[in-house]
């Protein structure tokens, strides 16, 4: 190989549902997932590989035009990973040019679609280096590894990653979940802006709290149940048990950082405000509009798109100061990772 070689995807992010909270050593999760893929937050990543002289591989990253050194160590320990997948890494410097569609700190996961689209980019390259076709379930294998909650950005809709009491999923990588009722096709994430600092805990440290929590067993035995009972939902088309079900797993998981050691308490203010006014729009209307939360204080408003006119002009007018310089994020269900063809 003389020439560069260049792969260019976007990958998206994801919203959890059944969260994941807690693993072990290698990325394996405690408990089974269930998110579902976004469409407009997404990572834009573009590889550029060349010959080097080193043993290991090596990279520069740059971040929106800028070289960003800082990001290096987790690149490198992911690449470090990948050779185990792709040998040809060794001796290869990889040129990684990335930006997000979605602002900083924004509730979104950034490194599920930053690693998504870097572990998309890797496969494409193999499969141009050796002629084989590109192994979604090998991209997700190895998203995992950078970021747990990025393999599931891997595929499009719901997705579930670890394994289940049927027998389905696997903890290595993850799965799209098939059966899903019409009702959850097209299904909006407003994500509301209620605070763009810093969270206070990162999701590393957020899961090694896990390890000595007093409520850790019944936790993972919870998301385990919930994991089923979220596939029967979303084969059974029923939004009320979905709400019910995706609102006390935001909350439980807010609770098990409320009560570990050190404790956090990640919601904000207006994150209970907004929460309060939801349940209080639901009882006097009765329509389907339920929200969750990632390990932050902003919160996603999850509904089926044919309730959009209805918040839009019944609910947002009511909550919309609370969001920081009126900032929502008008995202939705979507298709998974796109290979961007230049020119
Ligand atoms: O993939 P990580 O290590 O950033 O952890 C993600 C954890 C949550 O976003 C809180 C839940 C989830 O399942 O995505």
């Amino acid at each position: 190989m003389s020439e560069p070689i260049t792969a260019h995807w976007h990958a998206p992010s994801n919203i959890a549902i059944v969260k994941y909270w807690g693993k072990f050593h290698n990325q394996i999760p405690a408990n089974p997932s269930i998110s579902f893929t976004l469409t407009l937050s997404y990572t834009d990543t573009k590889v550029t590989l060349t010959e080097a002289k080193e043993q290991l591989p090596t990279a520069d990253v740059f971040y929106e035009g800028v070289e960003k050194p800082d990001f290096l160590p987790k690149v490198l320990k992911f690449l470090d990973h990948a050779m185990a997948f792709y040998p040809w890494l060794a001796s290869k410097h990889l040129k990684i040019e990335t930006r997000n569609t979605f602002p900083h700190s924004s509730g979104i996961a950034s490194s599920a679609s930053a690693m998504a689209a870097l572990a998309c980019c890797i496969e494409d390259i193999h499969s141009l280096l050796t002629f084989t076709p590109f192994d979604r379930q090998r991209v997700s294998h190895m998203a995992r590894l950078g970021s747990g909650s990025a393999c599931r950005s891997i595929y499009g809709g719901f997705v579930q990653w670890g394994s289940t009491a049927d027998g389905a999923g696997s903890d290595h990588f993850a799965i799209p979940v098939e059966q899903v009722h019409t009702a959850f096709l097209d299904v909006k994430d407003y994500i509301l802006i209620l605070h763009s600092g810093k969270k206070t805990v990162s999701s590393s440290a957020g899961h090694g709290l896990m390890k000595d929590h007093s409520y850790a067993e019944p936790r993972f035995q919870q998301a385990k149940q919930r994991a089923l009972a979220l596939r029967d939902i979303l084969t059974s088309g029923d939004w009320e048990m979905f709400i019910r079900l995706m609102e006390s797993e935001a909350l439980t998981l807010h609770a098990m950082m409320m009560t570990s050691d050190p404790p956090y308490i990640l919601m904000k203010p207006n994150t209970l405000a907004v929460i309060e006014k939801l349940w209080q729009f639901r009882s006097d209307t009765g329509y389907q509009i339920g929200f969750t939360l990632d390990a932050g204080a902003n919160l996603h408003l999850i509904f089926p798109a044919s309730l959009t006119h209805i918040v839009e002009r019944d609910f947002l007018p009511e909550i919309q100061y609370l969001c920081e310089q009126n900032r929502i994020i008008r995202d939705c269900i979507g298709d998974g990772p796109r290979k961007i063809t230049e020119g």
